[in-house]
């Protein structure tokens, strides 16, 4: 990347040591604490217990992951099939697996050093074509957002990505351009990555952002103050519906009632062209102990039932536009996000 200081990339490697580092995003912001891992399994824990979270920075994480299992000599089949069973959203994750898959069948027949090469230079590409795809998409959707204040839902920053961020990239650039005043950061139960990332990031940026209860939205929006809704996206079917984290659906339905434009940022690795419709996207459930604790503090009686889906499904139909990294979709989604993917 030629603008470093653009950058708040959640991993690093070293190419010669053969060492991924992660930053630790359940200490942020309080610590921040970079792990090292030279095998695919604390890679794969790393991503289960969202040390590495947001979908297109997993994928990022897993395919360095294959690098280190090839490393380690273990055969590629089970490293990815490790890999995969991670987190099943995130369309990103398989993506990236898949084309790590397709690096090492074509690497067949190479010694093991050229075939660590080999993987390690398909990782770095993916890794650099996520930071590209997010400046590009920044480019894309900054003019579409409405002067004013926008509202944005977990964290689809630099953190969750290569270093950018989708649609906080999105922000970012809107904000540099002077076309948006501030930023709401809904808080996100349980994870909090919005009080805690999108905050942490923003505030690193220098954009102005005020942290929500998940519950606030409604309200604000009612009096105006909110003009726009962005988020990121986990996977996005053919027909437009959009999982994203727990939340997304509620802030879309309510944007929508209030003549609010929501849009969803996501870089063209997000789109599921095998996946009809959102009712065909595997939700993930997490455990229900994440819900009911918070920082190491029981806060609903012991044993109480609590559900814990991480995701959910925002229906194209509520959905204003899809900025991508090659252009803009809008409805009807399954042409226009057909006309995206096929372009070079
Ligand atoms: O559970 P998480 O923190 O991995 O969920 C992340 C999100 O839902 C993000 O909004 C999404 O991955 C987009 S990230 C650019």
């Amino acid at each position: 990347m030629n603008q470093p200081n653009l950058l708040l990339s959640p991993l690093r490697f070293s190419h010669e040591a053969g060492q991924l580092e992660l930053i630790d995003q359940l200490k942020l912001p309080g610590s921040e604490i970079w792990h090292r891992y030279t095998s695919h399994r604390a890679v794969a824990d790393a991503i289960k217990t969202m040390v590495v979270r947001g979908a297109p920075a997993i994928g990022i994480a897993a395919a360095f992951g294959v690098v280190l299992g090839a490393r380690e000599g273990v055969p590629l089949d089970e490293v990815i099939a490790t890999l995969r069973a991670t987190r099943p959203t995130a369309v990103n994750l398989f993506w990236a697996l898949d084309r790590m898959q397709k690096r090492a069948a074509a690497l067949q027949s190479v010694s093991s050093q050229e075939l660590v090469a080999g993987l390690s230079a398909e990782a770095q590409a993916i890794w650099d074509e996520d930071v590209a795809m997010c400046l590009r998409m920044a480019e894309y959707g900054a003019p579409l957002l409405p002067a004013g204040n926008v509202l944005t839902h977990c964290n689809a920053g630099g953190l969750a990505t290569g270093g950018y961020g989708t649609a906080i990239g999105v922000i970012r650039t809107a904000f540099a351009q002077g076309r948006i005043t501030s930023v709401f950061a809904d808080e996100t139960r349980p994870f909090l990555q919005g009080a805690r990332l999108t905050a942490y990031e923003l505030q690193k940026a220098g954009v102005p952002v005020t942290v929500l209860c998940d519950n606030m939205a409604g309200y604000l929006m009612s009096r105006g103050e909110i003009q726009s809704v962005i988020v990121g996206a986990d996977r996005i079917a053919a027909n437009g519906d959009v999982a994203n984290k727990i939340g997304t659906y509620s802030l879309a339905v309510l944007a929508n009632a209030h003549g609010i434009p929501f849009f969803v940022a996501a870089p063209r690795s997000t789109l599921d062209a095998k996946t009809a419709s959102g009712q065909d996207i595997r939700i993930e459930e997490r455990s229900s102990d994440e819900v009911v604790r918070l920082a190491g503090l029981q806060l609903a009686p012991h044993g109480v039932a609590a559900r814990h889906p991480a995701f959910d499904i925002t229906p194209a139909q509520l959905v204003t536009a899809i900025i991508t990294d090659a252009g803009v979709a809008k409805s009807p989604y399954p042409q226009s996000l057909g006309a995206l993917e096929a372009a070079t």
